[in-house]
């Protein structure tokens, strides 16, 4: 399963990236806002550090502006892949750009239908939503099961990229569940490699080494 990174922190992108677990990179207009950087400057940043697919989105909500708006992001980097909501337009917007070679990302997915079309439409990943279905009380894991089993039967290409990952035991899900993708926030990276019996064992194997004659 490959891991991205979903976040716009020069710092976490290098820390990500040094311990050899940056696949990639996501943003999204609220990762953009908390940076407090410019848009453009701040992707062109992002792929200096990261050679997988940086995912851009449009802040547009209509096909024709999408597109408008998707044109100087391309040029950022062959690593930018445009974002867009799982939206009629934003379906229409993937269509015509996938139609052109540019790579898409279909995001705020809630349902496997939406998966269907974004697939239908030349999406290169579609990004189902796990913890804001979880936040309303429904089992987001659910839908990741759904759009790899629709996928497979079908034999889709497009990546299902988990998104929306609060926390370690999301990730292993997606892993046996078989998510090609998994997008986090670095304290889940950080999370990933905790255990408190290494940090008792490895107290305890120094300290015996210590007593040695
Ligand atoms: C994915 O691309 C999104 O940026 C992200 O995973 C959303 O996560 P959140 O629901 O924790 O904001």
């Amino acid at each position: 399963m490959d891991l991205y990174l979903d976040s716009a922190d020069l710092d976490e992108i290098r820390a990500a990236r040094d311990l050899g677990a940056l696949d990639g990179v996501t943003t999204n207009p609220s990762i953009i806002a908390k940076a407090g950087a410019d848009f453009h400057e701040r992707m062109a940043a992002i792929c200096e550090l990261c050679e997988g697919p940086v995912s851009a989105e449009v802040t547009a909500t209509e096909h024709d502006a999408m597109l408008e708006e998707a044109e100087p992001l391309v040029e950022i980097g062959e690593q930018i892949v445009i974002k867009l909501p799982c939206t009629t337009d934003g379906i229409r917007a993937c269509n015509s750009l996938s139609s052109r070679g540019v790579r898409t990302n279909l995001t705020l997915c809630f349902q496997p239908l939406q998966a269907l079309m974004a697939a239908k439409a030349g999406a290169f990943l579609i990004s189902p939503f796990i913890g804001r279905l979880d936040d309303i009380g429904q089992d987001g894991m659910d839908l990741i099961q759904q759009i790899r089993t629709v996928y497979d039967n079908y034999g889709y290409e497009t990546q299902v990229l988990a998104a929306s990952i609060r926390h370690p035991m999301h990730l292993v899900q997606c892993a046996l569940i078989g998510a090609d993708v998994a997008t986090v926030p670095f304290k889940v990276i950080e999370g990933m490699m905790k255990h408190p019996l290494t940090d008792q064992g490895l107290e305890k194997f120094l300290a015996d080494w210590k007593k040695r004659g």
